[in-house]
């Protein structure tokens, strides 16, 4: 199966294969998508995404038509919930769907939902903890839709916060660490706290780098192509100090938001590892540590995956890499 992450401004493509106990990455890529084909994570242009996946698979030589798909945003609910540990699958059941009306506030009827126990407690041994997860069935349908306008049938429907907690687990050996995920993107922030491999906080931002983007445009009277360029090459535009300006106000937002999140979860966090587009940012790692300080670094999620040097530039792979982490944790669930 191949893991595909359609994202606010780029869809991206990771397929893995699972032999002799080991990962092998057999393609990788990313396709830019134009401003509009995804508004606040709902696909507005089928018609555009569809053939951006499209191209990008047949690009990528991708032969399987079996994928695995990401959503998040508001068409997500999470939540982490308490009950008495004596509960058999049998009193979840008819739990489930009060919690996802009373906890996640979401009609029954319009979304998917499961139940994940997590094997852990909260301090009381009376009770364990459960993650709650519904999906929009209307968001669902839409992103299934279109990657079978492009060919591919989506198998399984995740969702992204969970792909880059599973991404982590899958390879995880610091057992009883607890490491803060947090894949920066351009329209939001996918958030998971992780004891050992198991999530206690898991969390979607409505920020992320475009909102650079849009500043730029603002201020500048440019394009949507023209700020991304700008956002790359900052140097290169003139006016730097204002660029600069904007990039400051976006790392100072961006860190207040994630460590409200991390400031909730009320645990020690011994790591952060970040990830998404919009880690490049230089400054952002260094405020986030400083802010909150956790020692910070940036996600490779190829790093435990064998990658063949001869099938893939090395300097291609780690540019990507950060970019990269929900469509592997994505792929490995297909697995
Ligand atoms: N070197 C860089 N400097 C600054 N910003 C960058 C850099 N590289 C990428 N970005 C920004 O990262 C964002 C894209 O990241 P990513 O691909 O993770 O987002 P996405 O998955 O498309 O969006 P989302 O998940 O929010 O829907 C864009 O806003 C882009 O401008
Ligand atoms: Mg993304």
């Amino acid at each position: 199966m191949v893991g595909i992450d359609i994202g606010s401004s780029s869809v991206k493509a990771v397929e893995l294969s699972y032999e002799g106990g080991n990962y092998r990455l057999e393609n990788m890529g990313e396709a830019m998508l134009p401003s509009g084909a995804i508004i606040r994570k709902s696909i507005s242009r089928d018609d555009i995404v569809s053939g951006v996946v499209s191209s990008l698979v047949s690009r990528l030589g991708v032969k399987t038509k079996k994928a695995v798909i990401g959503v998040s945003g508001e068409a997500v609910a999470l939540k982490i919930v308490n009950v008495p540990r004596i509960f058999l699958r049998e009193d979840m059941e008819k739990l489930v769907p009060d919690l996802v009306r009373t906890s996640l506030r979401r009609n029954v009827s319009g979304v998917n939902y499961s139940y994940t126990p997590l094997f852990r407690h909260n301090g009381k041994s009376e009770e364990t903890q459960v993650l709650i997860a519904a999906v929009s069935k209307k968001t669902a349908q839409e992103y299934k839709s279109s990657l079978f306008s492009a060919g591919l049938r989506a198998q399984i429907v995740d969702i992204d916060a969970m792909a880059l907690s599973n991404g982590y687990a899958v390879f995880c050996r610091g057992r009883g660490q607890r490491v803060a995920l947090v894949n920066i993107g351009a329209s939001g922030t996918n958030l998971s706290v992780l004891d050992g491999t198991v999530p206690f906080v898991l969390k979607d931002i409505p920020l992320g780098g475009q909102w650079i983007t849009l500043r730029l445009m603002e201020k500048f009277k440019i394009t949507y192509e023209e700020a991304e360029r700008i956002k790359f090459s900052i140097k290169g535009y003139g006016r730097y100090d204002e660029i600069e300006s904007v990039f400051a106000d976006f790392v100072a937002r961006a860190t207040d938001e994630i460590k409200t999140v991390l400031d909730e979860a009320e645990d020690v966090i011994d790591r952060i590892i970040l990830s998404g587009g919009s880690s490049r940012i230089a400054t952002l790692a260094d405020a986030l540590g400083e802010a909150t300080g956790v020692p910070v670094e940036i996600s490779n999620p190829f790093r435990n995956i064998t990658v063949s040097d001869s099938r893939f530039d090395p300097e291609y792979i780690e540019h990507l890499a950060p970019k990269m982490a929900v469509a592997v944790g994505l792929a490995l669930r297909g697995l």
